[in-house]
């Protein structure tokens, strides 16, 4: 099969914050806008963040969190874009860092040289985003082309509810011109 033979393929690394549990409505939105959708986790993100299960059912793939063993076969073909949704503060800072010591950040430091889009939705609190390592991160991950949704800190407004975390943004940051 070729690339052209078959839908293009999205990868959704998926962080360790709470809104992480409606991971599933992002994935709905993607096969809707005809991706493929291969989910790759962090470790402390399949701890109870979401139902791992239905994520399984949902994209018809494994879904990956840990390094696949010396002579495994990839399990994804390679990606065409890329969405880190929701995106921790952790997360960014060590894939601006350059750290690849779980397949997450491995696969974002290395599908940042791939030239596809990516696209973040940070879920970080408004007291964490002022640190200046985080700052700089969100400078350095643009400055390499990676398209940021507008922060999201969770707040609950005045009526108790939380906003609406928008997953189809990055869905839609994708297909921004650079
Ligand atoms: C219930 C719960 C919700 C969390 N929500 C967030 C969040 O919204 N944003 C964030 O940056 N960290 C959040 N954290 C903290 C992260 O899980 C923690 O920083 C972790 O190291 C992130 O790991 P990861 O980036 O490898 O997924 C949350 C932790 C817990 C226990």
């Amino acid at each position: 099969m070729t690339a052209s033979d078959r839908s293009p393929f999205l990868y959704v690394v998926v962080c360790a914050a709470g809104v992480a549990t409606d991971v599933g409505t992002l994935i709905t939105a993607a096969q809707e806008r005809g991706w493929e959708v291969g989910v790759i986790a962090t470790p402390l993100a399949m701890n109870g963040f979401f139902d791992t299960e239905a994520v399984r059912a949902q994209t018809g793939r494994p879904l990956r969190s840990a390094w696949r063993r010396p002579g495994e076969p990839r399990p994804f073909p390679a990606p065409d874009a890329l969405v880190v949704a929701p995106a921790t503060f952790n997360t960014v800072n060590k894939w601006a860092a350059g750290m690849a010591d779980t397949l997450a950040l491995g696969t974002l430091c290395e599908v940042a040289g791939l030239g596809v889009p990516m696209a973040v939705l940070p879920c970080v609190a408004d007291a964490l985003a002022a640190h200046p390592a985080y700052r700089e991160s969100v400078a350095r991950l643009r400055g390499m082309g990676v398209r940021f949704a507008d922060p999201y800190g969770g707040h609950a407004g005045e009526d108790g509810g939380r906003p609406r975390f928008g997953w189809e943004r990055a869905l839609d940051l994708l297909e921004d011109r650079p």
